[in-house]
């Protein structure tokens, strides 16, 4: 086996262990995938300054994100059908970020439900919250969430409909996949995938199966994912939401300025400046290019986080530096799970601490929270 030094290398190993139809919803922007692309590219074009002859020793890269101490600012991003990367992926992936020091994210729709991560872990993870037309539902997740202790709400604002992804529709994408000769053929050639989830019992939707009214089968719940995204949702959603769970509240898909000024208003704890990795509006701007203008017009009042595109510690510097308080992995540790599991997660997690303590040291700081633009070199 080659040797994993770079989220790259985990990538090429979990596109020959996961079936292409999961490995694909992971790697995959809406139609051209130009903004898919551009958020990791945008983070090269931004260059460093390197210093010399500066203390480098007793480095540290803790900090806080929402108040909450993080063993260094990158937290899982929210992935819908985790999974399906590997048997049990949220529960995994849940475990490596707890023993990282880093919080964990469960999205609405994961496979394992917030229940089976909460038996896994000993301290409190994050949820993800989608709005649904079905209020009860919505209203029945919140109290999921609070009853497993979840330490923060974070709520997507950017996926009132669905983005199209052609990869997703040519491959015929579905939990658990459908038993075509297409997909036995993609499953059948990933055995090691197929053993391990024939050892599970979580194949489906378990935040939302038994739980939402008008799903009880699988086959139905296509049909209510396409009916029940609320297009309708509104600012002031956001309000009964903050009242109704009443605990930190993270505001996910904030890519324009004043529609941070607007959740600024809102009272809500942090914003995620966040084009969901690309798989919404395509011909968007990268996350990494909007977050200046983002800081400018609300960094005094509201904590900024920022998502997209992140593949190494050097991504997350720059965006420490740019203003973000703390930021989001969603592929690379996606990419860990599929190609090795748990222990995936945490290399994942470990080769970015990595180069983030190695960039800072070489930009001459010795704190993450002594970072600032100062390191961007013009
Ligand atoms: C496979 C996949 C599934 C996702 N599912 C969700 C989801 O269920 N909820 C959500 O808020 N964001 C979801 N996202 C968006 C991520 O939370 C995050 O914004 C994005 O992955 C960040 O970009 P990156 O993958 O380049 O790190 C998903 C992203 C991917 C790649």
């Amino acid at each position: 086996m080659t040797q994993i030094l770079e989220i790259r290398d985990l990538k090429a190993l979990a596109r020959r262990r996961v079936p292409k139809l999961f490995f694909d919803y992971a790697d995959s922007g809406a139609w051209t995938e130009g903004t898919y692309r551009a958020n990791e590219e945008d983070f090269a074009g931004i260059k460093l300054r390197q210093r010399v002859l500066v203390d480098m020793s007793d480095r540290s890269l803790e900090t806080t994100m929402i108040g909450q101490k993080v063993s260094m600012p990158v937290a899982l991003a929210p992935t819908g059908l985790t999974g399906m990367q590997h048997a049990d992926g949220e529960m995994l992936a849940a475990q490596a970020a707890e023993a990282f020091g880093v919080p964990f994210t469960l999205s609405t729709m994961s496979i394992c439900s917030i229940e089976d991560v909460a038996s896994v872990t000993t301290k409190p993870f994050w949820f993800q919250l989608y709005v649904m037309r079905e209020r009860e539902f919505v209203l029945d997740l919140i109290d999921r969430a609070k009853a497993a202790k979840c330490s923060a709400l974070v709520m997507t604002l950017d996926l009132q409909i669905l983005g199209q992804r052609h990869k997703d529709l040519r491959n015929g994408l579905s939990a658990p996949p459908r038993l075509t000769p297409k997909h036995l053929w993609m499953m059948a050639t990933r055995p090691g995938w197929c053993m391990k989830m024939l050892g599970t019992n979580r194949r489906t939707f378990r935040n939302i199966v038994g739980h939402a009214k008008s799903v009880a089968d699988l086959s139905s719940l296509q049909a209510w994912t396409n009916e029940q995204f609320d297009p309708q949702l509104s600012w002031k959603d956001v309000e009964w939401i903050k009242e109704r769970w009443g605990g930190p509240l993270i505001l996910k898909g904030i890519l324009d300025p004043e529609d941070a000024k607007m959740a600024a208003k809102t009272g809500a704890d942090a914003i995620i400046v966040s084009n969901h990795g690309g798989r919404q509006l395509d011909g968007a701007h990268s996350s990494i290019s909007m977050l200046p203008r983002i800081v400018e017009a609300v960094g005094d009042q509201i904590e900024v986080h920022l998502d997209g595109g992140i593949r190494s510690g050097q991504d997350v510097l720059k965006a420490i530096a740019l203003g973000a308080k703390g930021t989001y992995i969603g592929r690379p540790f996606l990419y860990g799970l599929g190609a090795l599991g748990k222990e995936g997660v945490t290399l994942a997690l470990d080769i970015i601490r990595k180069e983030m303590d190695t960039t800072m040291a070489l930009c001459g700081k010795r704190r993450i929270t002594e970072v600032g633009r100062d390191i961007i070199a013009e």
